[in-house]
């Protein structure tokens, strides 16, 4: 049985990729600040999702304490998925939005892998849930926090790679599409659904040999 690891999880694509792995029959570790009515259904699913409230990626304390507390085997699947955006635009910006994304998009994976590396192992896969904006091909401006902590997660993404492979752990930054989630007032013209079912097929197609890569839900390569 193989044990995934999905932050973010109570609600969007983060539940979404909880229910299809649960489906899968993967042994589910969903972590969120607080829960949800639809994550907590998930508990008494086949086989049990366990869920993990309190666990702040914002937060050093929050994010240390989980990893000494969470005793679990090796992970085969770490999904860092918690994300925030802010329509920042430079005539009325708020620099503490800015760093909140920071916090949360750019630092938060980082703490959560610096937290749970020990865990990873031979086989083991990294995802983080990036975005198209973060491409420094950006043509259209705005939006500073979530383009300069989704480049800044990507960069990280690229060491983590290197970092870990001569452990067998392979790491890839996902695009999921552009989602119906509460981050777009559900204006996205993709759902959950399909959007988790093409990044579980991605996922399902990294390996150590293709580590690194920036790609979307449907396996098209992004330009960093
Ligand atoms: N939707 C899209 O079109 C789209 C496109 C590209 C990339 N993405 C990325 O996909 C990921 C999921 O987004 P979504 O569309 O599912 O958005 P969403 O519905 O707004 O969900 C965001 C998730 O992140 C969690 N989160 C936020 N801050 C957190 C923190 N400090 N600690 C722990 N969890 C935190 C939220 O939990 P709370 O309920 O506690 O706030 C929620 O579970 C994000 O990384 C996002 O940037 C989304």
């Amino acid at each position: 049985m193989s044990t995934a690891l999905v932050t973010g999880a109570n609600r969007g694509i983060g539940l979404e990729l909880v229910r299809q792995l649960q489906a899968k029959g993967l042994d589910v570790i969903a972590t969120c600040r607080s829960s949800s009515d639809s994550l907590d259904e998930l508990e008494t699913g086949t086989p049990p999702v366990r869920v993990e409230t309190g666990v702040d990626v914002a937060s050093n304390t929050s994010v240390a304490e989980f990893g000494k507390k969470l005793g679990a085997p090796k992970i085969d699947l770490l999904v860092l998925n918690a994300g925030v955006m802010n329509l920042d635009v430079i005539f009325d910006l708020s620099i503490e939005k800015v760093q909140k994304q920071i916090e949360v998009n750019a630092l938060g994976p980082l703490r959560v892998v610096a937290a749970l590396v020990d865990k990873l192992g031979e086989g083991s896969k990294i995802v983080i849930i990036t975005s198209q904006l973060a491409s420094i091909e950006n043509n259209n401006g705005g939006l500073y926090g979530y383009r300069m902590s989704k480049a800044a997660v990507n960069q990280c993404g690229r060491s983590l790679a290197r970092d870990l492979e001569p452990r067998g752990v392979a790491v890839a930054m996902l695009h999921p599409g552009f989602v119906a989630t509460d981050m777009n007032a559900h204006q996205g013209p993709v759902s959950a659904e399909t959007s988790v079912r093409g990044l579980l097929e991605q996922i399902a197609a990294l390996s150590i040999e293709t580590t690194g890569q920036y790609r979307d839900f449907e396996g098209a390569e992004l330009p960093w």
